[in-house]
């Protein structure tokens, strides 16, 4: 049986890894997040009540769940503060007790948002579309050897020291480069000093607490944010987040080492959909695109921007299982396509020299090159909504579905009909 499970996006985010991690969590004594900050935007929906986490992994909503924010993460004090008090004004009233957090992770300052958004400015029609939460300068810093980070905040000596030497490099950036206003190291010093003594409270050793977990045979629920080809090294590069999205990250970004990963659950949508710019093969530019945006409620959890939406990319998904090593597959949102007359699954790119491809480009430049293949599938016209047992599909969603896990290769354990909890085909729980 499974203790130790990785869940993560397949796709380019927002696949329902929310949904699932909190299902999960019901059997798992730690939840952790190992990369990414608060672009990540996890809806968990329980009856009418609707939470959106970012930085705090989807294991809050249970009561006697361990959350873990790694040193892969990129930690926003601000952000973090302000998401504790949105969980205690909907009742989860422990949250800031259950939160532990990494002292090697990096500290997210509000001179990384200044940085963000003056970047984007400047790369105009070629901007990245990020969150603008100032995610890629602060990876940056930290892979400079310039950043802060959480454990800083002991000794504030050297954490002046040190923002002041991150200032002086970042708003002569600001300034000269990018012809931006300067950020003040006053103004940081003063939000940070509002929020040291309790950030510093949530402090732990994220490493060792999961190695004494797995000792004790404790279960432990590794929570990706974004999406396989938003990972910086295999997604569609520059068109990426600026951490590894992908299931090694898991083991860099909380000190858990690979043998300790028993399952890894690739959550994707029974479509697809991107957010920000970069290539898209399957994208849909009709009506029947504007159609499944609205069925599936494709509007970014945080940023409300609309989600580009396309069919089903198989050829991306065989890159996914190999760098990820899925051991299976939770297919979600199978209700937004009920109404469809057919489906197409991508199950090849043809290139410019008319010969296929069965795997994606690694740069996004040579997405140009690449025309999507496509198989169609009769839809299945009737609701699929709230269906529990996989029998109880219609035979065509069956089929589709069936199909998807032949072009995977590896097994569908979980079918989502819904966003509520009860609204799922567990067809074999990683977890249990
Ligand atoms: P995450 O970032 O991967 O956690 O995904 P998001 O929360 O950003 O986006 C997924 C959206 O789909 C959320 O609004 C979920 O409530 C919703 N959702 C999840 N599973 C299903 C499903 O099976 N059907 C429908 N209709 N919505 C779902
Ligand atoms: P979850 O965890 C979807 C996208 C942004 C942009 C690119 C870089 O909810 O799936 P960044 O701010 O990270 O530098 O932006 O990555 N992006 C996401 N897209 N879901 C997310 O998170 C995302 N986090 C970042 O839209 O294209
Ligand atoms: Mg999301």
């Amino acid at each position: 049986m499974p203790n130790n499970v990785v869940v993560l996006g397949t796709q380019w985010g927002d696949e329902g890894k929310g949904k699932i991690a909190d299902l999960l969590t019901v059997n798992a004594d730690i939840v952790v997040r190992s990369q990414g900050g608060n672009n990540a935007g996890h809806t968990l929906v329980v009856g009418d009540k609707k939470v959106v986490v970012r930085l705090v992994p989807s294991g809050i909503l249970h009561s006697s769940s361990l959350c873990l924010i790694g040193s892969g993460v990129v930690v926003s004090p601000e952000a973090l503060f302000g998401e504790i008090a949105e969980l205690t004004a909907s009742g989860i009233t422990d949250a800031e007790s259950r939160i532990k957090v990494s002292a090697a992770s990096s500290l997210l300052l509000p001179i990384h948002v200044a940085i963000d958004k003056a970047s984007e400015l400047k790369r105009g029609k070629n901007a990245i579309g990020t969150t603008g939460r100032g995610i890629g300068p602060c990876y940056e810093d930290k892979i400079a050897r310039r950043g802060l980070r959480v454990g800083d905040l002991y000794d504030m000596e050297v954490f002046k020291e040190k923002l002041q030497a991150l200032l002086d490099y970042r708003n002569f950036n600001l300034k000269h480069y990018y012809g931006a206003e300067e950020v003040s190291f006053d103004s940081i010093l003063e939000g940070i000093m509002k929020v040291r003594e309790r950030l510093l409270a949530m402090v732990a050793d994220v490493s060792a607490i999961l190695a004494d977990a797995r000792k004790s045979g404790k279960k432990i629920l590794f929570e990706g944010a974004q999406g396989t080809f938003l990972d910086i090294d295999y997604g569609t590069y520059p068109y990426v987040t600026s951490s590894n999205t992908v299931a090694g990250g898991c083991c860099t970004g909380s000190g858990a080492g690979p043998r300790h990963i028993d399952y890894v659950l690739g959550i994707c949508k029974a479509y697809t959909t991107r957010v920000g710019g970069g290539p898209f093969p399957t994208e849909l530019n009709d009506e029947l695109g504007e159609y499944i945006r609205k069925v599936g409620a494709e509007f970014g959890a945080i940023t409300g921007r609309p989600r580009r939406v396309g069919w089903y990319d198989a050829v991306a998904m065989r890159r996914a299982v190999d760098i990820n090593s899925l051991s299976g597959l939770a297919l979600m949102k199978i209700d937004v396509l009920d109404d469809l007359d057919e489906l197409k699954i991508c199950t090849g790119y043809r290139l410019e020299d008319g010969t296929e491809s069965q795997l994606p480009p690694l740069a996004a430049y040579e997405y140009s090159k690449v025309t999507p293949i496509y198989e169609t599938m009769p839809g299945w016209k009737a609701s699929t909504v709230g269906i529990t047992k996989f029998e109880d599909l219609p035979v065509n969603a069956q089929a589709y579905i069936r199909r998807l896990e032949q072009l995977a290769g590896v097994p569908v354990a979980i079918i989502s009909t819904g966003p509520e909890r009860e609204q799922t085909i567990m067809v074999q729980n990683p977890m249990a």
